[in-house]
């Protein structure tokens, strides 16, 4: 069996008797409107939010199992996202941002400016990292999710708020169980149910909200497969900006 299937067997054997230690974020860092709000607020509020959580686990005991928990629908900091379909070729792949894309293999594609790199403050710049609705990135102004008509999942460029004309803006939803470590993502958009990669001429897997009308890279929507998008924390920002 798989190690990230274990720590799911073991979250849930432990949400069994424990309700959650943990207190629910009260912050999330959601940007519903990508005029007023930078990066650098979305960044500040996610590390005091990881601080909070920090410390509030130190300090908790286990609580009844007769206490009533839901679960947890704002994430506490930052996320990576791995794709899970049992037996196909997208089994475990990180779902990566290349070309205001998403794609399940390949790799993170990240630009980070020469001043910035020259006081050493430019992330790693090849992990893919978000949050429901905007990507872990430190350019000023942030690059936020959506969806387009077609079902691409995309996000805006650095300096920039533009998307394809009605497109559906923060299209992803967010739920952890009590006391498990590893959360999933859901998708609200167009009526969508969940998310589905599609061969491209180029070799991974392109992402797409589950539309009917939905328009497959390689023209055959039937060659798409659906898969539970598992939502790991993680504390890294993942890059300056995705290009
Ligand atoms: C990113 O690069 C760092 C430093 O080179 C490396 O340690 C890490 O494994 C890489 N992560 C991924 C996801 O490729
Ligand atoms: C696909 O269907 C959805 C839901 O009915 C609709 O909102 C969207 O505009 C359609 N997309 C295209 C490209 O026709
Ligand atoms: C579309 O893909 C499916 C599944 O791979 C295949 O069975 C079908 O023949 C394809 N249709 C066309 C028109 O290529």
């Amino acid at each position: 069996m798989l190690p990230i299937l274990h720590l799911i067997a073991i979250s849930l054997a432990r949400a069994a008797t424990f309700a959650s230690p943990h207190p629910q974020a009260s912050t999330t860092p959601c940007v519903e409107t990508d005029t007023s709000t930078t990066a650098s607020d979305t960044v500040i509020t996610l590390s005091s939010t990881l601080t909070a959580t920090v410390t509030a686990s130190r300090s908790t005991t286990p609580v009844s199992s007769s206490s009533t928990v839901g679960p947890q629908t704002s994430p506490t900091s930052w996320l990576t996202v791995m794709a899970s379909r049992v037996g196909s070729p997208i089994h475990l792949l990180p779902m990566n941002a290349a070309g205001y894309r998403f794609y399940l293999g390949g790799d993170t594609v990240s630009y980070c400016p020469t001043d910035v790199e020259e006081t050493g403050d430019c992330p790693a710049g090849n992990q893919t990292v978000l949050s429901p609705c905007a990507m872990g990135a430190l350019v000023p102004g942030g690059q936020h999710l959506y969806v387009t008509p077609n079902g691409e999942v995309g996000y805006t460029q650095a300096h920039s708020t533009f998307m394809p004309e009605g497109s559906v803006q923060c299209p992803f939803t967010y739920s952890k169980a009590p006391g498990a470590t590893i959360g999933r993502l859901g998708l609200r958009a167009f009526g969508a149910s969940g998310l589905i990669a599609c061969p491209t001429y180029g070799g991974p897997w392109q992402v797409f909200a589950n539309l009917k009308n939905m328009t497959a890279p390689r023209g055959n929507a039937s060659q798409c497969l659906g898969f539970d998008p598992l939502a790991l924390n993680t504390a890294d920002i993942g890059v300056w900006q995705y290009t």
